[in-house]
């Protein structure tokens, strides 16, 4: 791939000579150089989100839906080039990138029509003389921090519900995955999207671009997928302009097996939960429980499975697990095993770095409590595996976190099931199923984890106000 973009998107396409370079993880190659954006760019992006706001928000539903639907005609009939773009940005195999465009676009066809029902309300009266009313209205211009780990679906979960509701939205994507994002961009515009609508900042220096958009009144909405510690610098920058918000941040997902779970489908489900992505999810499992009298003979078939998983070229077909996406995130996953294995956790199959950015699938036992990798997100692939002997047991383990993003279990008791996902303190529950996330269902933590919801009607109305009418009528 030859990428030199030095393009970032306002109403118009734009040149810059300050520019970064972006390398890809597959081989440590310069993939591009990206626009650099700063404080003067992110002040024209606002000024050019409020005049398109004005007439956007004027646009029906019907209208918006309408390039909404040809958005999404677009992104799936770019499926491969956008699927090959995110492989050489941040390294995902190609199976899960194309996959990825197919979810990317799943919100665009959903929030095209979901934009068609955001109703009011006829309130009853307490008096022959007034009718009351309440109509949703688009919260204005809205700001969006996309993640590297999911460059396209990410942008479109945020910016579908936005455009459908009529808000424009300025996106800054993440410094790996710029490029991702200006090509969705691109087509948008090629299906109608009005300029302004839909604009791309890329910057090395997100704290500078951010703290402008932070500061000013006509950023109405901030919509964020990261870290909780940077959750909680916008959470507290918006303050100051009583911004609405919605925070998706970090996770630290348990993954409970009971000993009537179907050992096989277990196996795969947790293995396809843990995995994906290289373990970069932020509702990947994080540390699986495994009850008792089933525990020896998961860990037998888990540790078939993760040794069966291809570590590799992410282009090649039949990989399943690429490179992690830069020397950071490598250096939290040798230090996360490193510190488990020096407090005497075992190492059933991987636990080393190969050549590159490349580390291989992992399954530790014996781990215990105050270990790195069950306080903190590692995020690479690396499944710890403990023991738990009661329902009680494995519900006070599960929840004893600062967060509460996703949460599984395995079990072939409805009872248990319902009684158990009742009591796990987390936004999401995975029941038998270790890939929940869909366009048309909630998605978003508790605790720590974050707030509002992104996917279905709940992540429209994070793009929307309640207006209250009364009317006199005499
Ligand atoms: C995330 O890591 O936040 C996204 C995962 C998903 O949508 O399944």
């Amino acid at each position: 791939m030859d990428l030199i973009e030095r393009r970032y998107l306002t109403d118009a396409w734009h040149d810059l000579g300050a520019s970064f370079d972006v390398v890809t993880p597959t081989t440590g190659e310069p993939l591009g150089r990206a626009a650099d954006c700063g404080p003067d760019e992110a002040k024209q992006a606002i000024d050019v989100a409020w005049n398109a706001f004005e007439s956007w928000r004027a646009t029906s539903p019907f209208e918006r839906a309408q390039i909404l639907r040809r958005w999404h005609g677009l992104i799936m009939d770019h499926q491969e080039e956008l699927g090959r773009l995110m492989v050489h940005e941040m390294g995902k195999p190609l199976r899960e990138a194309r996959g990825e465009v197919a979810y990317a676009a799943s919100f665009v066809e959903w929030y095209a029509e979901e934009g068609k029902r955001v109703y009011g309300e006829w309130i009853p009266s307490h008096t022959g003389g007034k009718r009351l009313m309440a109509i949703r209205q688009p919260v204005g211009p809205a700001y969006a921090v996309t993640p590297w780990n999911f460059p396209a679906a990410m942008l479109t979960r945020k910016a579908a519900p936005a455009l459908a509701a009529g808000c424009t939205m300025i996106v800054k994507p993440a410094e790996q995955t710029p490029f991702t994002a200006l090509r969705l961009a691109e087509l948008w515009l090629e299906a109608g999207g009005p300029a302004g609508t839909l604009q791309v900042l890329p910057t090395n220096d997100p704290a500078a671009l951010t703290g402008v958009m932070m500061a000013d009144p006509r950023i109405r909405k901030v919509t964020f997928t990261g870290s909780t510690e940077v959750g909680r610098i916008l959470y507290r920058q918006s303050a100051e302009t009583i911004k609405k918000l919605s925070l998706e941040l970090g996770g630290h997902a348990p993954y409970l097996v009971f000993d009537d779970a179907d050992l096989e489908k277990a196996v795969r489900e947790v293995t396809a939960c843990k995995f994906r992505n290289a373990g970069q999810t932020c509702v990947c499992t994080n540390r699986i429980y495994v009850q008792d009298g089933i525990h020896d003979d998961f860990v037998a078939a888990f540790a078939d499975s993760v040794r069966g998983l291809k570590l590799g070229d992410p282009l090649s077909d039949g990989t399943d697990i690429g490179p992690l996406v830069d020397a950071q995130g490598m250096a939290k996953v040798e230090d996360h095993v490193a510190d488990a294995v020096g407090r005497g956790a075992q190492v059933v199959v991987g636990g080393s770095r190969r050549e590159g950015l490349y580390y291989e699938p992992t399954l530790l036992v014996g781990v215990e409590p105050g270990m790195k990798l069950l306080e903190e997100e590692t995020f690479g692939p690396v499944a710890p595996l403990l023991r738990f002997a009661t329902e009680d047991e494995a519900i006070a383990r599960a929840n004893a976190t600062p967060y509460g993003l996703a949460a599984y279990l395995y079990t072939r008791d409805l009872s248990r099931a319902l009684r158990v996902a009742e009591a796990l303190e987390y936004g999401i529950v995975g029941i038998n199923d270790g890939i929940p996330a869909v366009a048309h269902a909630p998605f978003g933590g508790v605790k720590q984890s974050g707030i509002g919801r992104e996917g279905g009607p709940w992540g429209i109305d994070e793009y929307l106000e309640t207006k209250y009418l009364s009317l006199g009528i005499g």
